[in-house]
């Protein structure tokens, strides 16, 4: 049978992970394409969409953004959610930790200076997860999103992405040149980079700016609001 990747199959595997590695949960390091991505940008108002058990909020936090972080595990939250009171309040009180499906919830529009997005699975169309997580970036905001590839184009074998679909480069480049077309969306970063480790193929990293003034394409349609 297919597995499918929904919140029973995050909220199991976080239950596992929290329960059988807390000081890795804890202590682990932000990602890397986010650090070198955004690392120079100025803080503001960031959305962590798929945010796991935080490392990279936390990072953003700590680093003077005011973060949303958003997943559908509440224990991952949780996991955030201690991790930063450990951090201290200046950290903590920088990030909402938010309960929701990403399936269906759409960010304000053009609310955050910086949108990101790691390796999180796409239950519906690429295009259209793509395209509403852009519509939430300010003007001259930053979205960045970060794929796992099922396969190793190396070699051919899967990754442990593999049956899942996440951002490629394609498909998200496809979307933002959509919105481009209609108001000025600059991509700055689409490429695939090798993963350290053995087998585990390439990311999709996707750096985009969007347009310095307000658009009309700041308005979801109805279908991409949270129901
Ligand atoms: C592979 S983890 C990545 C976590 C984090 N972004 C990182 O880079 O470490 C994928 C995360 O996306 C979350 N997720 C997957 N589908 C989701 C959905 N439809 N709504 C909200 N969260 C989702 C999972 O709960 C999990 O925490």
């Amino acid at each position: 049978m297919e597995q499918a990747f929904d919140r029973d199959f995050w909220e199991r595997r976080w239950d596992q992970v929290v329960r059988e590695h807390p000081e890795v949960v804890a202590t682990r390091p932000p990602n890397g394409h986010l650090t070198s991505e955004v690392g120079e940008l100025e803080p503001g108002r960031a959305l962590d969409a798929g945010c796991g058990h935080g490392g990279e909020a936390l990072w953003l936090a700590a680093g003077g953004w005011r973060v949303d972080a958003v997943d559908f595990s509440p224990t991952a939250l949780q996991a955030g959610r201690s991790a930063g009171l450990e951090l201290g309040a200046d950290v903590a009180d920088r990030i909402a930790w938010i309960e929701a499906d990403l399936g269906r919830w759409s960010p304000p529009p053009q609310h955050y200076d910086l949108v990101a997005c790691l390796y999180v699975h796409i239950a519906g169309s690429v295009a259209e997860f793509v395209t509403r997580l852009a519509r939430g970036v300010a003007p001259g905001g930053t979205l960045l999103l970060v794929g796992h590839r099922p396969i190793d184009p190396e070699t051919g074998a899967d990754t442990p992405a593999a049956g899942q679909v996440q951002v490629s480069v394609g498909e998200a480049v496809q979307a933002i040149r959509a919105l481009e077309a209609a108001g000025g969306w600059r991509i700055d970063v689409a490429e695939e980079r090798r993963r350290a480790g053995e087998g585990s193929g390439v990311d999709a990293v996707i750096r985009a700016v969007a347009p310095d003034r307000p658009s009309a394409q700041a308005e979801p349609s109805p279908a991409f609001h949270t129901t």
